[in-house]
């Protein structure tokens, strides 16, 4: 229970959602634009459809239905996953090597546990909060000073950098990155990626690698994989999600990979396989995810799937490249929606009262960045998931209440 006092707030998406009801509530007519939690609109891919149905009537029979899966997930899904997403990009990763779960929000979670707590982790700021909320509840942080949680390595993002955080200049046992990054839409290079790969060697340390949202990699020179990077496999673990990819938010599917050649060390230097130990953890806590569930995901690597998918991301991205575009024409300066569904807007005031102002003047929901840390103030996170029609609303509705606040800057 110390741990969890130590927590700041609620979880990020909770308070604003619990600020949009009351907004809501206050003015039931309005019509609101979410464009803050990055939840898809548009339905699972056909393909995905078409599986699920095939599976549930298979559960329907005595003789088809399925009880208990393997924890790991079933080897179609392990085996479509290993190929698709890796060995046909040349990473080399086994089956045996993917854990299906039922999202990379909760494996990114809990894979912390299987770690001391007297570790040093090393994350970024601005940052997706679940990294650091569970190590605050592992008891790996003391206790909040100035904004951030004493104990931790912060790597800090800005204009200046990019948001591509530098090296750590002390030695750290775990670190969390992520690419596509949330809540920046920052993307790491192959040269900028085998820096913190020969830094956790150097180190011996460990990279948590988030790449919920590498269908969203357009640049082909970009890594959409950790494991594209040489050495990668004896150093990082890599968190995978169909939530964006395929539209599976409400679905629920996703998985890990954590290679066979990836070592932990002990404090007296033993190497220990992190694969054993995640595997060990997994099929204590987890019983996978279900059967007709991992059917439909497995449908996203057929080539009707693939294609469907494609479509999927290239209508969130040019959702994405409209935002930019029309933020951009604002004034605003922006990162992100290039390689990624979010937008990173630089508000030129503090996030929430930014924030405040969207959903007061305008009726559109984003995201404050200083919920993202110390290095988020000043800037708002805009998500493209959502239909054209309403990001077109939404951004005349910006327009107009922006024209506003120039108009009024200038005493009008
Ligand atoms: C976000 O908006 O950052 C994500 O939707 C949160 C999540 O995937 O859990």
């Amino acid at each position: 229970m110390k741990n969890y006092q130590k927590l700041q707030a609620s979880y990020l998406f909770s308070d604003i959602a619990k600020r949009v009801n009351a907004h809501v509530e206050a003015n039931p007519d309005e019509k609101i634009i979410r464009l803050g939690i990055g939840d898809v609109t548009r339905a699972l891919p056909s393909a995905c459809i078409k599986a699920f149905h095939t599976a549930i009537d298979e559960m329907a029979s005595d003789s088809s239905f399925h009880g208990y899966g393997p924890e790991q997930g079933y080897d179609f899904l392990r085996e479509a996953i290993a190929k698709g997403d890796f060995q046909s990009h040349g990473a080399d990763i086994q089956a045996d090597e993917v854990f299906v779960s039922d999202g990379a929000k909760c494996d990114s979670s809990n894979f912390q546990e299987i770690f001391s707590t007297d570790i040093t982790v090393a994350i970024p700021d601005p940052v997706y909060p679940v990294y650091i909320d569970t190590n605050v509840m592992a008891g790996r942080s003391g206790d909040w000073n100035d904004g951030r949680y004493q104990g931790f390595v912060y790597l800090d993002g800005s204009s200046e950098n990019g948001f591509i955080p530098d090296l750590p200049k002390e030695p750290v046992d775990l670190i969390y990155l992520c690419f596509p990054n949330n809540p920046t839409g920052a993307m790491v290079t192959r040269d900028q990626l085998k820096l913190w790969v020969d830094y956790a060697h150097d180190n011996k340390a460990l990279i948590l690698y988030d790449a919920a949202y590498e269908a969203f990699v357009q640049d082909e020179s970009m890594p959409r994989s950790i494991y594209e990077i040489e050495g990668a496999q004896e150093v990082a673990i890599e968190f995978r999600s169909l939530s964006k990819t395929a539209g599976f938010t409400g679905t629920r599917c996703a998985y890990t990979v954590v290679p066979k050649a990836c070592m932990a060390y002990t404090e007296s230097g033993e190497k220990i396989s992190v694969h054993s130990l995640w595997n060990r953890r997994h099929t204590t806590k987890f019983n996978s995810v279900s059967y007709p569930v991992q059917r439909a995901a497995e449908a996203v690597y057929s080539r009707e799937g693939q294609t469907q998918v494609k479509e999927l991301i290239s209508y969130y991205m040019n959702n994405a490249a409209y935002i930019r575009k029309k933020m951009e024409g604002l004034g605003f300066d922006c990162i992100g929606g290039e390689n990624s569904p979010y937008i990173w807007v630089d508000a030129q005031c503090s996030s929430w009262d930014f924030f405040d102002k969207l959903l007061n003047n305008a009726g559109v929901v984003c995201t404050p960045g200083a919920g993202f840390g110390t290095c988020g103030e000043g800037y708002i996170r805009i998500s493209a998931f959502n239909s054209f029609e309403n990001v077109q609303e939404a951004m005349e509705r910006i327009a107009k209440a922006c024209n506003i606040r120039i108009l009024l800057a200038h005493g009008a």
